[in-house]
């Protein structure tokens, strides 16, 4: 007897009307028609199975304090850094672990089961830190929080920071972090991303650095990255969030490092809802997007992520914490609504994520984890269309969330319809 069986289930890669059996939390067989029988079964009747969502980017310790102590009034970034300065020193253990359960929560509710959080280093308390990983701790069952060690006010800028790191690390949170271009100069920074990626050459660990957020074409700390993963042998391991800048270089220099970031292995981070909103600030019209170049750095074969970085915070006043919410923003920013084009930002939030964050076990293979969601739409094409309800989110082979599903129905003159926004069991594909 298997412990699960999700039948007549369409799959992200176009194979439709399969089986998943699960055993002992893990993908057992993928087939038509399994004849075996398991404790629970689930009809997916056509709907997208999917391996669960990935937030490549996010900021839990700040997450879901929108307005405390007050508003982002100009809505800018520096605004928003300047505010969660002021939020700081109320900031206790219980207030942010309170905050951060209950994103979990959301998150976990719209079938996101992997989350890399930044957590701010620049506290000499690190309360920020110890409630993370408190959480991190509370949800491993459900959910896969990996931490970022982000000094917010600079490595070099604020001199503690580099003790703090060390601290954070030492604490337990997994990744080193890093913002060169807040840094006093652009050698500093430069200095910053050298500083770090040794830091994290020599204690094994990941680095993703938050890399050129400006609309300054001349901040190019994302070559100096490159360049660092390909000196200390960290190909696979490195990740530049945001890559702003990259939105308005020259195109002849982006025509060289492009390549660069190819051959060093680096990932790329977009997080299309914050990118959109808080890039070109400056401009009056025409007004830049500011998201990165997703377009030609998938193009080149780099690995191209997205993430959700800020719900109800300093920087960003709405989100439900729901990753086809930012592939949706994605794909209008960047122009790929062709279907090939829509299908490999759908994987920005699923599959390139889990490789940013070196997922192990992530997938819809025999051997890989089951974790798994069910979605009220045919293919992920529709899925990014309807942002539609997830029916079953399953965490290593167990149902942790169910959302009924959504059906309108119309009263027209007497003449009563039932409103099916799926169309024809998919769509483009
Ligand atoms: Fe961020």
């Amino acid at each position: 007897m298997l412990d699960l069986i999700v039948r007549n289930a369409n799959l992200p890669d176009g194979r439709r009307g399969h089986d998943i059996a699960v055993q002992d939390g893990r993908v057992k067989e993928l087939a038509r028609a399994i004849g075996a029988r398991a404790r629970k079964e689930i009809d997916a009747a056509g709907c997208l199975v999917t391996p669960s969502f990935v937030d490549s980017h996010f900021h839990m310790d700040s997450a879901l304090s929108y307005g405390r102590p007050r508003v982002n009034r100009s809505g800018t970034l520096l605004e928003g850094i300047q505010l969660w300065g002021e939020l700081k020193p109320q900031l206790t253990v219980e207030s942010i672990q309170a905050r951060a359960r209950k994103l979990c929560q959301w998150a976990i509710a719209r079938g996101t089961l992997a989350i890399r959080s930044h957590v701010d280093v620049g506290d000499p308390q690190m309360l920020a830190v110890q409630a993370l990983l408190a959480i991190r701790t509370e949800f491993k069952p459900f959910l896969d929080l990996q931490l970022v060690a982000f000094p917010q006010d600079g490595y070099f800028r604020l001199p503690a920071n580099r003790d703090n790191m060390v601290r954070a690390l030492d604490m337990g949170v997994d990744v080193v972090g890093g913002i060169p271009h807040f840094e006093r100069s652009m050698a500093a920074g430069a200095e910053s991303v050298a500083a770090l990626c040794e830091l994290a050459a020599r204690r094994g660990l990941m680095v993703d650095l938050h890399c050129d957020e400006s609309d300054d074409p001349l901040s190019r700390h994302i070559e100096t990255l490159a360049f660092q993963a390909q000196r200390l042998g960290l190909q696979g391991r490195v990740t530049g969030s945001h890559l702003t800048s990259m939105h308005s270089m020259d195109n002849y220099y982006v025509s060289k490092l492009i390549p660069l970031m190819a051959e060093a292995g680096v990932h790329a981070v977009a997080n299309p809802l914050i990118n959109i909103t808080l890039q070109g600030r400056h401009d009056t019209y025409p007004k830049r997007r500011g998201m990165t170049r997703v377009k030609e750095l998938m193009q080149a074969g780099v690995n191209v992520a997205f993430g959700h970085d800020c719900v109800m915070d300093p920087w960003y006043p709405l989100g439900s914490h729901d990753m086809l919410e930012v592939a949706h923003m994605g794909l209008h920013v960047a122009q790929m609504t062709g279907t090939d084009e829509m299908q490999r930002l759908f994987d920005a939030v699923t599959l390139n994520g889990a490789r940013a964050l070196g997922l192990e076990g992530y997938g819809l293979e025999p051997g890989c984890f089951a974790d798994l969601v069910v979605l009220q739409a045919g293919d992920p094409v529709e899925a990014l269309r309807l942002k539609p309800a997830r029916l079953f989110v399953i965490r290593r082979g167990e149902v942790i969330a169910e959302t009924a599903a959504v059906e309108s129905r119309l009263n027209l003159g007497g003449q009563c319809l039932s409103v099916d926004f799926r169309h024809e069991g998919g769509s483009a594909a």
